[in-house]
C-alpha cells in the first residue's frame, strides 16, 4: 500500500523520470550514466542500481505523443507490475517515490495503481504464510493526498473482490457470503439487507428457488444501499451482481475436463458489484446506487431441478428449464425484476454468464449487451477503455430472442449454441423495464496464469470500470438533475 511519508524509505528509491531527462540523474557518476543511457537504448523498462547500500530502481517514461491515452494508461500501469516484480526479486520490502522531468498526475497516478494492485496474494489457506509486503512511500508535494488515498481505496475493493471470488464454496456458501457482505459494507456506509431462504419462497422468487434447490445451504438474496445526503442522481442507479458461490451445472453437470474447479468464481459478477460500491461509498462519491446480489448453489441432488422442468419467475414468466447448467440467467432474471420498484435510472448487471463470451473474446473483454442508450454506453466504453477493463458490444437483434421461445412455456433457458453469450442476454432483456446494460465477464473474472498486474485467478474484473463510470458520472459538468432544474429556472 501508499504511504503517506516525506521520510525517504531506508533502502530504496523509485525514480520515475521521462527519457529525455536521464542526463539530470542524480546520485550518479558520468560511468554510470553512460550505462544507463546504454540500457535506455536497449528498451529496459526498470534498471536497478545499487549505491551505497540503498538500491535505485529507475523507471524511464517514454512521452509518446502518437500513443492513445487508454494505452498509455494500461502501459504504465504494466510497468507499475514491473516495478513490484523487481523489488519481490531483490527483496527490498519499502521504496519510496522521486520524479524527475515533468510526468502529468493521471500517469503517475496509473503507475502506482500498478503497483499497488500487483501486490494482492491469497494467503488464508497457507500454513506457511511467505509473503512479501511493499509499502511505497510518497511525499504528499508528489502527490495530493486525495489522489494516494483514492488509489489505496481502489486496490483494497479490488483485493476484497478478489478474496470472495479466490475463496472456496466450503467456507464461501451464501449464507456466509452475506454475512460478509454485512460486515465489511457496514463500515462504509453500505447498508446491508439479507433476504433469506424463507423470505425468498414467501416471495416466490422462482428463478432463485429452481437454481439452489438440489443445494443442502439455503440461498440468499442480499440488497445493498449506498444512499449519500447529496445524490447527483434523482432514481438510483442498480447494480446487479450474478452469485452463483458454485456451480456443478446441477443435473446438466459439468463435463469432467471443463475445469469444473474454476466454478467457485462464479460469483465473480456479485463480487465486482460489492468491491466497486465499497470503493465508491469509501470515496463518498455522491451518487445514490443499490446492489442486488441473489446467490445460490447449483447442485445436483434428490431435490434439483430436473432439465424440461417448467419454472414460474418472480415476475410470472414461466420458463422451461432445458438446462439446469444455464442457471445464472434464471436468478438475475429475479434480481432484474426486483429492481424494477426502484424506478431506476439505470441498471447495470455483471455476470459469468457464458462460456460463449469467453471464447468470442477471451479474458482481454467482457462482452457488454443491452438496451440502454448511445450516451450511457459510451460512457460505459469511456470508463472501460480509461481502466483497460475492457468491454465489446453485441447486439441484442430481435431474431435471437425468437431462439428462446419454448414450445410449451413462456421462454426456455436455453438456445442454439451459436450466439450463446447473445441469446443469454435476450433471456435477460425479457425481465427489464427500464435503461439496461449487461456485461458478460466469463472471460476476464477469472484466469489461470498471470495477467500483469490484474494478478492470476480472480482478477476484480468490473470494480474499477463501475468506480470510475460512476466517478466520471458525478464529475461530469451537467448531470441529468442538473439539466432538470435549470430548464425548470430558465
Ligand atoms: N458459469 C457458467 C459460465 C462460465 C463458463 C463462466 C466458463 C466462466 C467460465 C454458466 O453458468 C454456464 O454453465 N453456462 C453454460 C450455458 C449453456 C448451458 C447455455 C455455458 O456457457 O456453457
Ligand atoms: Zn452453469
Ligand atoms: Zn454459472
Amino acid at each position: 500500500m501508499l504511504q503517506i511519508s516525506s521520510k525517504p524509505a531506508k533502502r530504496a528509491i523509485l525514480v520515475i523520470f521521462t527519457k529525455s531527462t536521464y542526463n539530470l540523474l542524480p546520485f550518479f557518476d558520468l560511468d554510470e550514466k553512460k550505462s544507463i543511457h546504454e540500457k535506455l537504448n536497449d528498451g529496459v523498462q526498470i534498471i536497478s542500481f545499487s549505491k551505497q547500500q540503498k538500491t535505485y530502481l529507475l523507471l524511464p517514461i517514454e512521452m509518446d505523443a502518437t500513443t492513445n491515452e487508454d494505452s498509455l494508461h494500461e502501459k504504465l500501469r504494466i510497468r507499475g507490475n514491473t516495478v513490484y516484480k523487481t523489488c519481490k526479486e531483490l527483496k527490498e520490502s519499502e521504496i519510496s517515490i522521486e520524479l524527475l522531468g515533468n510526468i502529468p498526475k493521471e500517469q503517475l497516478i496509473s503507475i502506482l495503481l500498478g503497483i499497488n494492485l500487483s501486490c494482492y496474494e491469497f494467503l488464508k489457506y497457507r500454513t506457511k504464510q511467505k509473503s512479501f509486503n511493499l509499502s511505497i512511500h510518497i511525499d504528499p508535494i508528489i502527490l495530493d493526498k486525495e489522489s494516494i488515498l483514492e488509489i489505496n481505496t481502489i486496490t483494497e475493493s479490488v483485493q476484497i473482490t478478489k478474496d470472495f471470488v479466490n475463496e472456496p464454496v466450503s467456507y464461501l456458501t451464501a449464507l456466509q457470503y452475506a454475512k460478509e457482505m454485512q460486515r465489511i459494507g457496514s463500515a462504509v456506509g453500505i447498508q446491508v439487507t439479507t433476504m433469506e431462504q424463507k423470505e425468498i419462497e414467501e416471495e416466490r422468487m422462482g428463478g432463485i428457488i429452481a437454481v439452489n434447490q438440489g443445494s443442502s445451504a439455503p440461498a440468499t438474496f442480499t440488497i445493498l444501499e449506498y444512499k449519500p445526503s447529496n445524490p447527483k442522481n434523482e432514481n438510483p442507479l442498480v447494480l446487479v451482481g450474478k452469485g452463483v458461490v458454485f456451480d456443478t451445472g446441477g443435473l446438466s453437470l459439468k463435463p469432467t475436463r471443463s475445469s469444473m474447479d474454476m466454478m467457485k468464481s462464479d460469483m465473480a459478477g456479485s463480487a465486482a458489484v460489492f468491491g466497486a460500491l465499497h470503493a465508491i461509498a469509501k470515496s463518498k462519491l455522491p451518487y445514490h446506487i443499490i446492489g442486488l446480489i441473489p446467490a445460490v448453489e447449483n447442485r445436483p441432488g434428490y431435490e434439483a431441478i430436473c432439465p424440461s422442468d417448467v419454472i414460474t419467475m418472480y415476475d410470472g414468466t414461466t420458463v422451461e428449464v432445458m438446462d439446469t447448467d444455464a442457471e445464472g440467467r434464471l436468478i438475475l432474471a429475479d434480481a432484474l425484476h426486483y429492481a424494477k420498484r426502484y424506478k431506476p435510472e439505470l441498471v447495470l448487471d455483471f455476470a459469468t454468464l457464458t462460456g460463449s463470451a469467453m471464447r468470442a473474446i477471451g479474458k482481454e473483454a467482457s462482452v457488454m449487451m443491452g438496451n440502454a442508450g448511445k450516451d450511457i454506453k459510451k460512457k460505459l466504453k469511456k470508463a472501460a477503455n480509461f481502466t483497460g477493463e475492457r468491454v465489446v458490444e453485441f447486439p441484442l437483434w430481435e431474431e435471437y430472442g425468437d431462439y428462446m421461445k419454448s414450445d410449451i412455456a413462456d421462454l426456455k433457458n436455453l438456445g442454439p449454441v451459436d450466439a450463446g453469450a447473445i441469446t443469454a442476454g435476450k433471456f435477460l432483456e425479457h425481465f427489464t423495464d427500464y435503461p439496461w446494460v449487461h456485461f458478460d465477464i466469463a472471460g476476464p473474472a477469472y484466469v489461470a496464469s498471470p495477467y500483469n498486474y490484474r494478478g492470476k485467478w480472480a482478477t476484480a474484473y468490473g470494480v474499477r470500470l463501475l468506480f470510475k463510470f460512476v466517478q466520471n458520472l458525478c464529475t461530469d459538468e451537467l448531470t441529468r438533475t442538473e439539466k432538470k432544474s435549470r430548464n425548470n429556472v430558465g
